[in-house]
């Protein structure tokens, strides 16, 4: 039996900018994963078991767009196995769906690690990244690469689309709460409607995403120096863009202002937003009342976790 692993992430400062070129940062969020479990099997064909997604079919059933038969399609004629090989794979994930936690992308990971070991056919970090981004591109349109990379490498990092990947460091340990709206947000849609609007009025829009860059960069140096108070301002202000960007909601406003008023210092919408998530930067000691406030004001389910 192989085995295999990939968590969740968090965009701590520059969705969306990051699609045009400016920098982004991302977090790895271990606490929840997608995990992947092959083993040989004694039925002919690919059968693939997702509970999670009430999925229990051979491959071959499948429509060649269905996220997971792409991947293992794939990987099989990328790698050149053949003939193809009689196989059970169990997919299951605690990362919630559509929710800008990378849940897609942890399952892609995990399934094409598990595939190249338990087939012997050595995969790189950086081949199971590139792999996992063109997997992005048949999905998501036009994804900037900050999720795959985040998911592979596992580690911060501070990204820009065609540069080599650089990490970054945290200073001092902090503690972000995200709180789930529940609605289920397809990045795709997102990331569509910003680029109509960015065709519409260019200038405007690169002033914003430049705006977002601004944010990012400083952010980075902040969480490096261990600044930690400041990067409250910097979220409350990339929140505030994001909004202008229209892709916020009526709900990621609501949780937003009730971790404030719950005593967070700062808190955004996370990732492709219309729903999805929300983050909030808190002192450790208020995670838990900051999380309490979020699940009266609507959210679906919360997470704390610490960035170090
Ligand atoms: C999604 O996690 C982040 C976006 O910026 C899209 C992308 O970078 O591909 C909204």
């Amino acid at each position: 039996m192989t085995t295999s692993s990939a968590p969740g992430k968090i965009i701590l400062f520059g969705e969306h900018a990051v699609v045009y070129g400016r920098p982004a940062l991302a977090v790895p969020v271990t606490q929840v994963h997608a995990d992947v479990e092959i083993t040989d099997s004694l039925r002919a064909g690919i059968w693939i078991d997702a509970p999670d997604i009430r999925l229990h079919a051979e491959l071959n059933t499948l429509p060649s767009d269905d996220p997971i038969a792409s991947v293992i399609h794939n990987f099989l004629f990328l790698s050149g196995v053949s003939p193809f090989p009689s196989l059970a794979i169990k997919i299951t994930s605690t990362i919630p769906f559509a929710s800008g936690l990378g849940s897609g992308t942890a399952v892609t990971v995990a399934l094409v690690r598990a595939l190249s070991a338990h087939l012997e056919k050595q995969m790189t970090d950086k081949e199971v990244n590139a792999f996992a981004y063109e997997i992005e591109k048949l999905h998501h349109g036009t994804p900037s690469g900050i999720d795959n990379t985040v998911v592979t490498y596992v580690r911060p990092v501070y990204f820009i689309k065609g540069q080599p990947i650089e990490t970054f460091t945290v200073g001092q340990p902090f503690t972000i709460v995200i709180g789930d709206t529940g609605i289920s947000a397809p990045t795709k849609e997102s990331v569509g409607d910003v680029r109509r609007l960015w065709l519409e009025d260019k200038l405007r829009w690169e002033t914003l995403f430049d705006q977002v860059a601004e944010i990012s960069f400083t952010a980075r140096r902040v969480i490096e120096e261990g600044w930690v108070n400041m990067l409250a301002d910097l979220m409350n202000e990339n929140h505030v863009i994001l909004q202008s960007m229209t892709v916020s909601s009526p709900e990621l406003d609501r949780l937003v202002a009730a971790a404030r008023q719950a005593g967070a210092t700062g808190a955004k919408l996370s990732g492709g937003g219309r729903g999805g998530n929300m983050i909030a930067l808190v002192q450790k000691e208020k995670a838990s009342a900051v999380a309490d406030a979020l699940m009266s004001a609507g959210a679906k389910r919360t997470l704390i976790t610490t960035v170090s």
